[in-house]
């Protein structure tokens, strides 16, 4: 089976060498909340979530690299369950599995009190449109019709955000208690939630509408040049390309549809944690014993949380954990 051949392929990748790493993180991607990576700032910032929650990625991007190297120290002891000096692959997996969770019901937790004040069982569609969506009420109703203006934009998103609501409806009384609203907020990490999240994939994906996704919009999606620039692709862009007309496209009429979309972003299977963990290991294990020193890691900060910014904003609030 392809599935069973892409899944193996994603996971030996780190052995291997190959596919590439995008691939996996691709995956990956999809079933966290990160947004799709279109380039290296997005590969990396993809990383820093996985591994510190996305919450704490943000506050480390205010560090400067000395006291990111601190912090980092203090978070790989705790990753070291066993205190014996290395992380594993399995503790590190442990790890991304644990922040990954503990931003989750963070953030459901947040928004069922700013949705549901009372903290009432369930939260009615109306509530959650006006909250979000009820400054359109007082738009012109052209301008919502208008393609390419604010109000349109606007208009696409409360579409699917309604069409979505209606996804993790299980009980179909258009209101939604805090496990269907978890699903609602966070549909990659559901199960019952893939068929929306493909749908959503392919639209993102599909720039010309036609309902399925060609070569370039596919290559569009993953790799985007810098405006004016010309320069070659990157051998991973190369591959990807190769993937698509090797695998992706299984029934080769040159399109992905809905179900070589599933496919792509969604093998049920896919333990999104392992891979992670795999390719940190993989990109920090300067000696090849497949587990990490403290050194290794801190050595590799850039990869695990370092900042993109350029200017490092005030030393930031000291957080509990440090
Ligand atoms: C929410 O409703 C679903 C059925 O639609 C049910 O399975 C689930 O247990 C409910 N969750 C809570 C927190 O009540």
């Amino acid at each position: 089976m392809l599935r069973t051949l892409f899944v193996s392929l994603a996971v030996s990748a780190v052995f291997a060498g190959v596919p590439s790493p995008e691939e996996t993180k691709r995956l990956v991607d999809h079933f966290s909340d990160a947004e799709h990576f279109k380039n290296e700032h997005h590969n990396k910032q993809f990383d820093h979530d996985a591994f510190l929650g996305e919450d704490q990625a943000k506050t480390f991007d205010q560090l400067s690299p000395e006291e990111s190297k601190r912090r980092l120290g203090i978070i790989v002891d705790k990753i070291d369950s066993d205190k014996d000096g290395f992380v594993t692959l399995v503790e590190l997996k442990d790890w991304i599995r644990y922040t990954q969770k503990r931003y989750i019901d963070e953030d459901v937790e947040r928004h069922w009190r700013q949705h549901n004040p009372q903290n009432e069982d369930s939260i009615p569609w109306e509530t959650y449109r006006k909250n979000v969506y009820g400054f359109m009420d007082e738009m012109d109703p052209k301008e919502l019709k208008t393609p390419n203006s604010e109000g349109f934009t606007y208009s696409s998103l409360l579409k699917r955000d309604r069409r979505r609501w209606h996804y993790a409806d299980a009980d179909k009384d258009d209101a939604l208690n805090r496990t269907e609203f978890a699903a609602f907020l966070h549909p990659e990490e559901n199960t019952g939630m893939r068929d929306i999240v493909v749908l959503e994939t392919l639209e993102d994906v599909d720039k010309d509408n036609d309902g399925k996704v060609s070569i370039d919009e596919y290559i569009g999606d993953l790799y985007k040049t810098e405006d004016g620039e010309d320069e070659e692709e990157p051998d991973w862009v190369k591959q990807e390309r190769e993937q698509f007309t090797g695998y992706r496209d299984t029934n080769k009429d040159g399109y992905m549809d809905a179900d070589e979309v599933k496919e792509w972003i969604a093998p049920p299977e896919f333990d999104h944690a392992e891979a992670e963990a795999r390719h940190l290991v993989f990109e920090a294990d300067a000696d090849a014993d497949e587990r990490l020193t403290k050194q290794e890691i801190v050595d590799k900060y850039d990869l695990f949380v370092g900042s993109q910014a350029t200017d490092f904003g005030e030393a930031f609030a000291r957080h509990d954990e440090f």
